[in-house]
């Protein structure tokens, strides 16, 4: 395959946040810049996948060669997710899905008034999970942002989740992780694991899918 490794291979990936809304105007989420995930989806392009990026709200450009679907929340990322899963060959789940949405979104913008208020959240579909629950679903690779126990959490996920790869990152170290320019990451499959030490974004994920390619490779 030379430089392209992943050519004719279908590569379908979630990156950035996803929003859950309060009221019209409010709304919770998180640190995720997607840089790690446009990342993997330009890198991907670049090494022959035809690739989907099923995208939180990022202001990011979209990579030369990449079909893009913008979504907000945890449950647009999934319907999007369901809608193309079944004709793809590999499937990573690099968003920072939020894991609770509201229980009832107000209709209208919710007034301050008493010294403290509740809000009521429920549990949000696991779109990895979901994908990996398929009858026949493409190559299945998870992301895991650990804070401590960084191996232990994600072997555990990969399991429950049963996923064909997990990639782990600490993301208590300054400078990697949420919304930095690089990372590192500990990859686990059921055979085996590699280490791939910090550098940007861009070069770690053309590392990430070689992996994925060889592992999906020798399956
Ligand atoms: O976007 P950046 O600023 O570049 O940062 C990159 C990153 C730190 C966000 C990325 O490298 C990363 O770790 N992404 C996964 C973040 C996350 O939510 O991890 P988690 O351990 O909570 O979730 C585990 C896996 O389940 C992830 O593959 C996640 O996409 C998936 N998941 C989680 C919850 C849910 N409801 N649906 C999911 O699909």
């Amino acid at each position: 395959f030379g430089d392209k490794p992943l050519k004719g291979q279908k590569l379908l990936l979630t990156a950035g946040p996803t929003r859950e809304a309060i009221d019209p105007v409010r709304y919770i989420s998180n640190h995720s810049s997607g840089k790690m995930g446009f990342a993997i989806a330009a890198r991907a392009a670049e090494m022959g996948a035809e690739v989907t990026l099923v995208s939180g709200p990022i202001n990011l450009p979209t990579p030369i060669g990449v079909n893009r679907i913008d979504v907000q929340s945890a449950k647009q990322m999934l319907d999007a997710v369901m809608a193309e899963v079944a004709t793809q060959d590999i499937f990573i789940g690099c968003a920072a899905v939020a894991d609770y949405r509201l229980d009832k979104i107000a209709e209208a913008k919710i007034k301050k008034s008493a010294e403290s208020m509740q809000l009521a959240l429920v549990r949000n579909p696991d779109i990895l999970a979901t994908v990996a629950a398929q009858d026949a679903r493409p190559f299945t690779v998870g992301f895991a942002a650990e804070t401590h126990d960084v191996e232990h959490y994600a072997k555990d996920k990969m399991q429950r989740k049963k996923l064909d790869m997990i990639a782990a990152n600490d993301v208590s170290i300054s400078g990697q992780g949420f919304n930095a320019d690089t990372n590192a990451l500990k990859v686990f499959w059921p055979q085996g694991c590699e280490e791939l030490p910090a550098t940007d974004k861009y070069t770690l994920a053309g590392q990430l899918l070689g992996l994925i390619a060889r592992v999906k490779e020798a399956r």
